[in-house]
């Protein structure tokens, strides 16, 4: 792995010294191998916690909390590894106390005070966590921040027993992050409580470069939000930051967002995977009071997270990442590795590595674990797998040379409905329509796979026809079976969610996997000429937040957004997007044409600069744009758009991010009307 060098280290603490004038850093800056002003044996593993901010805002009490910390109990998260129960922004009054000029608990909030709230976490042996700015006020302004007063504040959250410390960067007067920062680090050392120090300065001055020196962890991105589009930014960001990361100083992408309900749950195992083979923090950020056990089982799942504290504190490197897809590496104290297979794209991919890419010794197999399946399996060599779209496969490949002859061979097992249709998902099932269903199995092990038997599990009422052969007697190592059926649902099926699952198995005594698929059986759009409305629509997906019925995008709620406006015009109808978003209605050939009014949306930071806020918008008829709206910006009034559907199965309706990011990118459909058959 390639590491900072002393050279660079005490060319940063340099920089360091001179714009703090500190005296406590001299020593490091004189001897040739500088001492880690925090090497103080904290986070010598990624922390593991909870943070309110992803979930719940500035709404956090101190029931929130302390429930939070009973959960961790109960549940069994805190024997899973999650420590810290963390509040964020907002705990405090707006003002200082006048006598003393320390920090005050909102009394409406948190009416016990924050040293009731330590006691009650340390009882349940977990630790607290709190936040404050390294400026005047806060990010959310309701309380002052910790600028001039970082002794103070130090020691008040020293007093009160608190464990870690979220420094945030909003409102700090253009003063040096450097500067704002070290000074914390020695208010906090000051008081000689071990407080672990998370920098959380959006990684505007590559905290990268000093944070070691100054906090445990350090934001490497700005916020994150509960979307794809979110995610996959965030992880192109930090995933290149690997050298920077090790026991007591950790790059960090942001708070989870897992079971906050804007990704599937196939992405938020991505998430988890993600973050975890990236040595992550891993800091829940949703209501856990309402998580439901497929939220438990991501964040519980304790083969992925050894991965993230496993001791030698590795960020994974990237393999290869050709076309979105994504192979990750990242070595283990044992001699293990562990392995990361994503998918960034839409459509399921068969890739990976091999054993002796991952620096392996020579050996005639190895043992393979799944960790989502959390099954052992043997492997020839070869570390792939059938990856769905957006999805992960994450594997640890054992260094022990004997294990291997008493597993299975391990499969590359895979179900994929493909698209028939352009753009059109093949999880999209229409009712009375036939789609296709492969199933892959390739035998990755050294021994045969014997009486390979694939099939499908079927929604009630399901029909599915085999094409071709589906079984197989033998399958010798690198072997491929591909099994097809032609799966149909009822004609009177009701629109829906449904699930098909493939399973395998093989062997004497036989082995068993299986793989689950989310279908949608679509309902049609209402005949006659109708506003386009939320309840038809197949699938949505959106930048920020939901799609919104009959209001702007808003935030990442639900129902939060403001009345539809273009350029002043308000419209009482339509449906409100963040770029980018993709819609789509199933027409089943019925419909002649839609018509909308488009732009984006008066919604943004009133900084917003010219440039910024720019989108396009488009009309597709199953595999054909039929119409385009050219770029539109927060300066242009509306523009109307007509497209033909005569004979289309789909409509589908884009707002692209238009060649920028998606800063702002409120894109609004004003009164689409779609006009259909009876
Ligand atoms: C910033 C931080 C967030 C959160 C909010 C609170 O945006 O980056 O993680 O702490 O402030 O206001």
């Amino acid at each position: 792995m390639p590491r900072r060098t002393h050279g660079r280290l005490s060319a940063a603490l340099l920089g360091l010294a001179l714009l703090t004038g500190s005296t406590a850093l001299a020593i490091s800056v004189t001897t040739a191998t500088p001492a880690h002003a925090l090497d103080d044996g904290l986070a010598r593993t990624p922390p593991m916690g909870f943070n309110d901010w992803n979930s719940f805002g500035c709404n956090v009490d101190e029931k929130l909390i302390t429930d939070t910390a009973d959960y961790f109990v109960s549940s069994g998260l805190k024997d899973a590894g999650y420590t810290y129960v963390n509040i964020d922004d907002c705990w405090a009054a707006h003002d200082r106390d006048p006598q003393t000029g320390r920090l005050v608990p909102n009394p409406q909030t948190f009416p016990h005070g924050i040293k009731w709230v330590a006691d009650h976490i340390h009882k349940q042996g977990l630790k607290l966590g709190i936040y404050t700015s390294a400026g005047t006020q806060t990010c959310a302004k309701t309380m002052p921040g910790a600028l001039d007063h970082e002794d103070v504040d130090a020691q008040t959250f020293a007093d009160w027993g608190v464990d870690y410390l979220k420094y945030d960067n909003c409102n700090n007067q253009d003063r040096p992050a450097l500067e704002r920062y070290t000074k914390m680090r020695d208010a906090l050392k000051k008081t000689g409580r071990p407080i672990v120090f998370s920098l959380c300065e959006w990684g505007q001055n590559k905290p990268w470069e000093w944070g070691k020196d100054v906090g445990h962890l350090w934001r490497t991105t700005g916020d994150i939000s509960d979307s794809w589009t979110s995610l996959l930014t965030i992880f192109k960001q930090n995933v290149s930051l690997a050298p920077y990361a090790g026991p007591g100083h950790w790059n960090d992408p942001d708070m989870l967002e897992v079971g906050n309900g804007g990704m599937t749950a196939r992405e938020y195992r991505s998430h988890f995977s993600l973050w975890s083979i990236m040595a992550a923090p891993l800091l829940i950020g949703t209501d856990l009071r309402k998580a439901t056990p497929e939220t438990l089982s991501i964040l519980e799942n304790r083969d992925v997270i050894a991965v993230d504290q496993d001791p030698l504190g590795i960020q994974a490197t990237v393999l290869s990442g050709d076309n979105g897809h994504w192979v990750l590496a990242k070595p283990l104290k044992n001699g293990d590795v562990a392995v990361t297979l994503f998918n960034e794209t839409d459509t399921t991919a068969t890739f990976g590595t091999t054993a002796s890419a991952l620096g392996l010794p020579k050996r005639p197999a190895y043992v393979l674990r799944d960790l989502w399946a959390h099954k052992d399996a043997e492997t020839a060599g070869a570390v792939s797998g059938v990856v769905p779209p957006h999805g992960t496969v994450m594997y640890r490949v054992r260094r022990d040379s004997r294990a291997w002859a008493f597993q299975p061979p391990a499969a590359a097992f895979g179900l994929d409905l493909p698209s028939a249709v352009t753009g059109i998902p093949g999880t999209i099932t229409p009712a009375g329509r036939t789609v296709t269903a492969d199933v892959t199995t390739t035998n990755l092990g050294r021994a045969p796979m014997l009486n390979a038997r694939p099939s499908l599990d079927l929604p009630t009422g399901w029909k599915a026809q085999p094409v071709g052969r589906t079984g197989a007697a033998i399958l010798r190592t690198g072997a491929t079976l591909k099994s097809r059926w032609r799966v149909t649902p009822p004609a009177s099926e009701s629109p829906g969610a449904r699930s098909l699952t493939a399973r395998l198995s093989y062997g004497l005594p036989g082995t068993r996997l299986s793989l689950t698929e989310d279908l949608v059986v679509p309902k049609p759009v209402p005949g006659g000429t109708t506003d386009l409305g939320a309840d038809d629509w197949a699938t949505a997906r959106n930048g920020y937040g939901p799609v919104e019925h009959n209001m702007s995008n808003g935030g990442a709620k639900p129902g939060d957004g403001k009345p539809l406006t273009i350029n002043g015009t308000v419209y009482a109808k339509g449906l409100g997007t963040h770029a980018p978003a993709e819609i789509v209605y199933y027409l089943n050939g019925r419909c002649s044409s839609l018509t909308a009014d488009v732009g984006v949306d008066d919604e943004r930071d009133p900084r917003t600069v010219a440039g910024q806020s720019t989108v396009t918008f488009e009309i597709w008829a199953d595999g054909t744009k039929v119409a385009d709206s050219g770029l539109r910006t927060w300066q242009d009034g509306a523009v109307h758009l007509s497209g033909g559907l005569t004979g289309a199965s789909y409509l589908r309706i884009l707002t692209t991010i238009g060649g920028d990011t998606n800063s702002y990118d409120r894109g609004d459909w004003a009164i689409p009307v779609l006009t259909c058959g009876s």
